[in-house]
């Protein structure tokens, strides 16, 4: 085959020739060579981690103004025999949508990222270049009572997130984001443009938490917008170990799943300093409840007092200020929600788990002494309850399957700093010592996985060459469960020569 320097030159001159033929203007290109390559790149990136570690970067940015630049693009990138890789957000954890070991160009969606909602039938059509924050903030425009259900962090790309799930501070009350998908824009390999009707109903099943990378760029997504009270009551409440933690935590295993679907108790826990010096676990509640204040009270009161839950700790707001809250963007002017870049920006590695038995406390105090391991505030669990409307869907409604008998979802990190990387080893190994302490009290066989919370140790394609059905099983069933063989049969029918892949992509079966 051609060298790389060649297929990446004849590709751009692929492209450019296209261009041309279709009067674009190539402003929408970046190679290295051009000033504002490496901040193009970097703009969006989240965790440093990935590009650290891996050797090759893109040899040409594409972001694409019109449609016409991305089919362009997958012709290019097909003659010419060059990996073509999509981003939206660039908040994959492994950095799936920027970087890889054989050479390629990624087609960014930054510039695609118009939102119109529609009030009169609850709808919008979003491009997936736009972020979360972008998405709240135009719904909020329109309405107060208008919302949608998906992550917590704003600068979040909607084309990775919906595609692979979208688990929010509403989900127990609304389901997750790609459970609202109700149309979407995709270009298949053949550079042909769908819609839900001319891509028929499995490939429309597989990009609602399959992942939108194994099948086609998405476009957009079209989603029914949900309903929401005017007023929100939203509470951050810290416990420490010496408040309780253990037993409070331990007690909300037994609630957080079942209680009032419009309440959400989400949980974080991080070692940290007490008051006198001493090292300590903080459990830290953060909840929103769909409703006033003084129901959230009844209820707490009735379900959960061991919090000990006060009005003072409660602040009823309208729904957007509490995507402001959430994001600790508290008292900060809206407008930030329109910021596509972030300031601190970290090396972090994120693993996750499903609960569906209570840990019994002498369980929940191992966890401490891991946590108490890691430097003060840089290790964290999420504990994300479930339940709800989420159970309401069968496991095999859309490919995200997490549905009825998971209490509540782990998310596990660890962080570190630019001067700290040279020991990032240290932190990697903590986090999978930690993972495998705790497979005796998660899912099994198999230990569910998020697919939104990428995370390469779960396993992994074939960088070069072909993958078999078997080895793909091993973190295919870990996201989908059974779900795995259907996306399996979709990705044979709609791309067997496998032309949009990547390390955790569904292989297809005509190649193995
Ligand atoms: P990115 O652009 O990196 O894409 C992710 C994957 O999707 C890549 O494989 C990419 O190729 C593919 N892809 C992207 N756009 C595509 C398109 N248009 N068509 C086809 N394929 C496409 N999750 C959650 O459920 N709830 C939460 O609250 C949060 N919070 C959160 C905070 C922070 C700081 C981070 C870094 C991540 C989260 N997440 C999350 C996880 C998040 O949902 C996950 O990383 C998403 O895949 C990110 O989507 P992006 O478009 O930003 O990523």
């Amino acid at each position: 085959g051609a060298s790389s320097a060649d297929k990446s030159s004849d590709f751009l001159e692929c492209l450019t020739l296209q261009f041309q033929k279709s009067n674009s203007e190539s402003d929408s290109i970046y190679t290295p060579q051009n000033a504002s390559y490496s901040s193009v790149l970097q703009s969006s990136i989240r965790n440093l981690r990935p590009a650290s570690n891996s050797g090759q970067r893109p040899s040409v940015i594409i972001t694409p103004e019109h449609e016409s630049q991305i089919q362009a693009a997958i012709y290019c990138s097909k003659k010419h025999g060059i990996q073509l890789k999509v981003r939206s957000g660039g908040h994959d954890y492994e950095g799936l949508s920027y970087i890889s070991e054989t050479p390629f160009v990624i087609v960014d969606m930054r510039n695609l990222r118009s939102i119109s909602i529609d009030t009169e039938n609850n709808t919008a059509w979003v491009q997936t270049g736009a972020t979360l924050g972008e998405l709240y903030y135009t719904i909020a425009e329109k309405s107060k009572t208008l919302a949608f259900t998906a992550g917590v962090c704003p600068t979040v790309g909607v084309g990775g997130h919906f595609s692979g799930g979208g688990y929010g501070m509403m989900s127990r009350k609304h389901g997750i984001a790609a459970d609202h998908i109700i149309d979407a824009k995709l270009i298949d390999a053949n550079g042909q443009i769908h819609d839900r009707e001319s891509m028929g109903e499995d490939l429309f099943w597989a990009i609602r938490g399959g992942g939108g990378t194994s099948f086609g760029i998405v476009i957009a997504f079209k989603v029914k917008l949900i309903v929401i009270p005017e007023t929100v009551t939203v509470f951050n409440v810290t416990r420490t170990l010496e408040q309780n933690a253990t037993q409070i935590v331990h007690r909300w295993q037994y609630v957080a799943d079942k209680i009032d679907e419009n309440l959400l108790l989400r949980l974080f826990l991080r070692s940290i300093n007490s008051s006198n010096g001493k090292r300590t676990v903080g459990a830290f509640f953060t909840s929103l409840y769909l409703g006033r204040v003084d129901d959230l009270l009844q209820i707490m009161q009735d379900k959960f007092p061991e919090l000990g839950l006060v009005k003072e700790d409660c602040t009823e707001m309208p729904w957007i200020e509490s995507i402001l809250f959430f994001a600790g963007f508290q008292g900060k002017s809206r407008d930030i929600l329109l910021n596509r870049t972030r300031d601190s920006i970290r090396y972090f590695k994120g693993k996750s788990d499903y609960v569906k038995q209570p840990i019994p406390e002498y369980g929940l105090k191992n966890i401490w002494k891991f946590l108490n391991q890691e430097d003060e505030n840089r290790a964290e669990l999420q504990f994300s309850p479930y339940g709800g409307r989420i159970d309401d869907f069968s496991e095999s409604e859309i490919p995200f399957p997490h549905r009825s008998g998971n209490i509540f979802m782990i998310h596990y990190g660890v962080g570190w700093s630019q001067e700290e990387n040279a020991k990032s080893q240290r932190h990697i190994n903590w986090i999978r010592r930690l993972y495998s302490f705790m497979a005796r009290y998660v899912s099994k066989s198999p230990r569910a996985a998020y697919f939104n919370y990428r995370d390469l140790d779960i396993g992994m394609n074939n960088i070069k060459g072909n993958t078999s059905y078997r080895q793909a099983s091993v973190w295919g069933f870990k996201y989908f469960k059974n779900n795995f063989r259907r996306l399996v049969h979709i990705k044979n029918k709609v791309d067997p020569t496998n032309f949009f892949r990547n390390e955790q992509s569904v292989p297809p079966e005509s190649l193995w």
